[in-house]
């Protein structure tokens, strides 16, 4: 189900634990401000495409309610024109349980069988060991090191080809 803007207080609440942020920014919270003025914008601006920023819903806590646990995103990649780039981020109670994998998987089968690009790509900081082990996981291979486009810092970029 897309981000919508009732998501905000789930979306800061996400962001303020440091070891969420810790391989995005070294650990700093995104206030409540940053999305209003930028980041929910970005993530709404999908809103009428095949992609965009996915809510993560999990019955973590309660039987049957779901309730946020993160985000997943398919957008145009910063890298190649027509491409899409794969992008998580889940609240720290639900990592290791595969769920990474299990949403990752979903939307690189969904790039190519269904928009068919010609290449899903994803990016992280070089420490950012289990961010990459999903990538691996959801079949990404390592491309190439190189400075992010739009965030300045120098990221290990991974891709994944359709199968022949
Ligand atoms: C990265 C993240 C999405 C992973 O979510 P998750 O649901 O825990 O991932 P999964 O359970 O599907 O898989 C994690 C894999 O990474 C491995 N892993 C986790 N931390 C690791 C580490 N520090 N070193 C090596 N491997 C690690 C796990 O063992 C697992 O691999 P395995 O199944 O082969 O054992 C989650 O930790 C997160 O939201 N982090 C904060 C935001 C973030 O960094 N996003 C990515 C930005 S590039």
């Amino acid at each position: 189900m897309p981000i919508e803007p009732r998501d905000m207080d789930n979306l800061v609440a996400l962001d303020s634990d440091p070891e969420v942020m810790r391989f995005i920014n070294g650990g700093v919270a995104n206030s409540r401000e940053d999305y209003e003025a930028e980041l929910l914008p970005r993530m709404l601006a999908f809103r009428h495409q095949p992609y965009g920023y996915l809510k993560a819903l999990s019955s973590v806590g309660t039987a049957d309610t779901q309730v946020f646990v993160g985000w997943f995103h398919l957008r145009p990649s910063y890298f190649e024109e027509g491409s899409l780039e794969l992008g998580y981020r889940l609240q720290r109670r639900v990592w290791g349980q595969g769920l990474a994998t299990e949403g990752g998987k979903a939307l690189v089968a969904h790039a190519f069988e269904v928009l068919k690009a010609p290449i899903v790509d994803a990016c992280a900081l070089a420490d950012n060991l289990g961010s990459i082990r999903v990538m691996e996981k959801c079949g990404l291979r390592f491309a190439e090191e190189c400075k992010h486009p739009r965030a300045s810092v120098v990221v290990q970029r991974y891709i994944c080809k359709p199968e022949a």
